[in-house]
This record gives structure tokens, sequence and C-alpha cells, in this order.
């Protein structure tokens, strides 16, 4: 019996977070944790051999019936963390998107994936963008609402009244420090808050605009290979976003401790708690004082390949 194995790595937003709200450019890397999985026909829907009701997992259910609702077994194995802002969820839907189009014989075109992937994140958290789930199907690098050659623009999404460009970017082998809080916000309030103060204050507006003009440079900096501009780039986002009002101490102490053994630093994400990453070529230094200063650091590469499929008969 045909089984197909697909995986899709995970992802962290590098500049640009928030903003890209408002259409302002943000740039999200894959790196390389992986969410593994492998799909065969089953008589029941079962996930790593457990019997299991598809309407309680969300993502799964809407991809099973955008595809054809028959029973699967599913094997999954993630290196991504949940709930640390890495793009877990997103690359759980790519993957099985990719399986399920292939165990069905359809096209595995990366637009494809990605826009069913996208679905079944919105059909799951009623909000959101499509930069997790094109990350995660791209690899590499990607960018949102950036003016670009045709040649680099991948696709083009679109929901409600919503439109997103997302384009490519050549992203060089890097390595960063992920650091987690160990707490988790929602993004949603944070979106929020951030929407609030903007609305009602010029101040705040010039913010946003100003974390999509270092976005740019940043996509500049990305292309030259240039860590010592990236890095500054990314302390600089971290303090804009801190006036937004979406950071926090425990993100700040990370940043802070972080920052005389790096490039740069800064929170990722939502904020509000979650994850902050650090551009070094000092992780281990960088590790072993986050967790003196209560982080849970983990180190990852960029460079790496989007979503992958193979099966065996
Ligand atoms: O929730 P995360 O870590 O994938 O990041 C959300 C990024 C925001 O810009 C705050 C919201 C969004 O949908 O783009």
């Amino acid at each position: 019996m045909t089984e197909i194995f697909a995986s899709a790595p995970g992802k962290f937003v590098i500049l640009g977070e928030h903003a890209v709200v408002y259409g302002k450019p943000a740039i999200a890397l894959a790196i390389n944790r992986r969410f593994h999985l492998s799909v065969k026909r089953d008589d029941d829907f079962k996930i790593n051999n457990e019997i299991v009701d598809i309407r309680s997992s969300p993502h799964l259910r809407y991809i099973s019936s955008n595809n054809d609702m028959l029973p699967v077994s599913v094997h999954m194995d993630s290196k991504i963390p949940t709930g640390s802002g890495l793009g877990s969820s997103a690359a759980l839907s790519v993957a099985f998107s990719a399986a399920m189009r292939a165990l069905n014989g359809k096209s595995l075109d990366e637009s494809e994936i990605a826009k069913e992937a996208f679905e079944a994140e919105y059909f799951t958290q009623g909000r959101g963008s499509p930069m997790d789930t094109s990350a995660s199907v791209h690899g590499h690098g990607i960018a949102l609402n950036v003016q670009n050659d045709a040649a680099d623009t991948l696709w083009n999404i679109t929901k409600n009244e919503h439109s997103w460009d997302v384009s490519r970017i050549d992203v060089p082998a890097m390595t960063f420090v992920i650091g987690y809080t160990g707490t988790r916000a929602a993004t949603g309030p944070l979106v929020e808050k951030v929407r609030k103060y903007k609305d009602g204050n010029r101040f705040a507006s010039d913010i946003v605009d100003e974390i999509g003009q270092i976005t740019l440079e940043g996509m500049e900096a990305l292309k030259a290979n240039d860590v010592v501009r990236l890095g500054d780039l990314m302390t600089k986002d971290h303090k804009l976003l801190s006036i937004l009002g979406v950071s926090t101490n425990e993100l700040n102490k990370l940043v802070n401790a972080s920052l005389p053994y790096s490039y740069g630093a800064k929170l990722t994400g939502s904020g509000g708690g979650g994850s902050m990453v650090v551009l070094t070529d000092r992780p281990e230094q960088v590790c072993e004082v986050m967790r003196s200063h209560g982080g849970f650091p983990f180190v990852v590469k960029t460079g790496v390949e989007g979503v992958k499929v193979s099966s065996i008969n």
C-alpha cells in the first residue's frame, strides 16, 4: 500500500512583525527544525496508531475534506517546539497538505500547497497572514508586501478583503539562537493592542512606518550577507516593537543579556512572551547567558529547503 512521507520546516520572523498587519513588509526565515509525517490509507483516521475523531483536529479535518475525506493513518514526529512562535502548526498543515495531495494524485505545485495550508490555518485560527505557511512551503526565506522583480514573486494569496504578495529571498546559511521565555501569549490580543495604539496615535503610526523601512533595509543586508548590518537592524526593530508595547521584561532581559555576544537580537513573532532571536557567531556563549537569565535557548540554522515529499509502494 502506498505510503507518502512529507516534511516541512518551522520559521521565525526576522523583521517586520506587527507592521505587516498594516501592509508593511515582513521577512520570515525557514529553520532546520522540521515537522515530519507520513500518511497511508486505513479503515479509520489514526494519529500515531491511535484512532482519532478527525473533527478534533481542525487542520487535518480541513485538509482531508479539501481532498477526499477518506480515512488515513498519520504518523507524526516534530522537531519544532510547539507554542513558541516557530510555526509548528503551519509546518504540520504544510506537510499534511503535501502528503494528502500526493496521495490523491493532485498537483504538488508549491503555490497550491501554500494556499491550501494557509486556508487550513485560517480555518483553525480564524485569522492570520500566510507568512508562516508560505515560509514553510518554500523554505529559505520569504518576504511579504515588497515590490519585487516578477522572477522573485512566488504567489499571491487573498482572503476576504486582504491580499498578500509573497516573494522569495536568498538566505545565506546563518546561525541564530532562539530564546524561548517559557510563556506564550496569544497573538490576537497583541495585534489588537498595537491596532488601538496606532489608531489613536500619530507617533505609533510613525513607528510602524519605521519598522517597514527597517525591514526593507534588512532585505538589502540579507542579499549582501551583511550580518553586522542585519544584526543592527534587528536590535533597532526590537526597540521599536518595545515602544509599540509588545515586549516584556523577560524578552528585554534575554535581548540585553545576548547583545554582548551577538550581532543583534529581538523578539520574534507577536511578543508578549513567546520567543526572541539572536544573530550570532558565538551560539554556545549566547545559550549559556540565556540559560542564566531564565530563557530556554536552542540553536537554529537558516538557508534550508521547504516542503519535501516522497512515497513508497
Ligand atoms: O504568532 P506568530 O509568532 O506567528 O507571529 C505573528 C506575527 C504578527 O505580525 C504579529 C501577526 C500576523 O498575523 O502577521
